[in-house]
Formats: structure tokens, C-alpha cells, sequence
């Protein structure tokens, strides 16, 4: 017997993927919202007013959905949109077989899949629990270069119940590509999706 969705005549039905929400309404096409809709920033606007935006639109695109794949999957593919200067942007998280961390869903070329804790910028945020802001990344020792163009890079650890499940990961093209804001926004961000999703 031929499957049903094999058949000729069968039609798959339609899904859509819409799920509008104020901050990202598609403006252009009168009557239709599409889920995500790339938003020029304002160049005047200050590094604080973007990621208000970008927080904004983060929890319109969790909103209803707490898969943890699919989350960080739409969170680094809208980081990656809609911050200037990156060359790769996504998440490793920690893999409970090797106690390290290994590659999640990203924007960018193909990366190193493991990482051992205390290894490199990502293996060393986790060690040390902290954010790693690193203005040159040829300067930090043991930094490991899955793109060669990647010249600054900023790590936030994922922290859900006082325990680091992951980090995510910017790398820039750009030297100091990274400051203190980006850090404030980014743990924000991060904060946002942990809370929103089931790890
Ligand atoms: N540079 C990172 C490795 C991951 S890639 O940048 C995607 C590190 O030193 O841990």
C-alpha cells in the first residue's frame, strides 16, 4: 500500500509559520505578519536601545515555545541578524557523557564540536564561571581558532540553578569588537532564554 503522503493526489496541508507579535510585525506587506521580520536600527541609536529591542524581540520569539533546540536555534540566528560585526554567534552546551561542552545550534561556518572545560575562551568561562571579554583574541592564551577571521570574542556562561549549562558564544571580525554593554545585554539576553526554555 502507498503511504499517504506518497500518494499523487495527496496534498500535505499547509502550516504556517506565523505567529506575529508587535515588536516585529511585517510593515510592508498590508495584511500579512510574518513571525520575524529584520528591522534596520536606527544608527544613532546607543548598544543599550538595541539590545532593549533585541531582548524585545527574543521573548516575542520564545513566547509558547520552551524547546531548548529550537530557542537557541531562533536566539543566535536573530543575534546574528541583528548585531553588526559577527562572524559566528551560537551556543555550546555542556554534554553530560564527557562532562565538556560540545556545539549547539549557531550562525556562522562550521566550529570545533568539543571543548573541554578550562580549554580555550568557551572552556574557561565555564571554569570560571564568568563572562570572557576578550578585545584580541591572539592574545589570549589557548584561544582556539575555529575561523581565522575571528579577531574579538565575548563568552557569557548559561547558569540555570546555580549550574552552567552551557555557554553562549560572539566571535567578531573586528579588534575590541565587544565592551561592557555588550556583556550588560548579552547576560541579559542569556538570562532571558534560560528562564524561557527547558534545558
Ligand atoms: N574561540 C572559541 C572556540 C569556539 S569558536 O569561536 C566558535 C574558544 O576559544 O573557546
Amino acid at each position: 500500500m502507498i503511504p499517504k503522503w506518497r500518494h499523487a493526489s495527496y496534498e500535505p496541508p499547509l502550516v504556517e509559520c506565523v505567529r506575529p507579535f508587535p515588536e516585529v510585525r511585517d510593515q510592508s506587506t498590508p495584511g500579512k505578519d510574518t513571525m520575524y521580520q529584520s528591522v534596520a536600527t536606527d544608527p544613532a541609536a546607543g548598544k543599550a536601545e538595541l539590545y532593549g529591542e533585541l531582548a524585545s524581540q527574543l521573548k516575542g520569539l520564545l513566547a509558547g515555545e520552551r524547546n531548548a533546540i529550537a530557542n537557541a536555534a531562533n536566539f543566535s540566528a536573530l543575534l546574528f541578524d541583528r548585531l553588526p560585526d559577527l562572524n559566528w554567534a551560537g551556543f555550546y552546551f555542556m554534554d553530560r557523557m564527557t562532562g565538556g561542552l560540545v556545539v549547539g545550534p549557531f550562525q556562522g561556518k562550521p566550529a570545533c564540536v568539543r571543548i573541554a572545560v578550562g580549554r580555550g575562551v568557551c572552556g574557561t568561562a565555564v571554569a570560571e564561571r564568568r563572562t570572557m571579554l576578550v578585545p584580541d583574541v591572539h592574545a589570549f592564551p589557548g584561544h582556539i581558532a575555529c575561523d581565522a577571521a575571528s579577531r574579538a570574542e565575548i563568552v557569557v556562561p548559561l547558569v540555570q540553578n546555580s549550574d552552567v549549562i552551557g555557554v553562549l558564544d560572539l566571535d567578531s571580525p573586528m579588534l575590541g569588537r565587544f565592551d561592557r554593554e555588550d556583556q550588560t545585554g548579552l547576560e541579559r539576553l542569556a538570562a532571558i532564554l534560560v528562564e524561557g526554555s527547558d534545558f
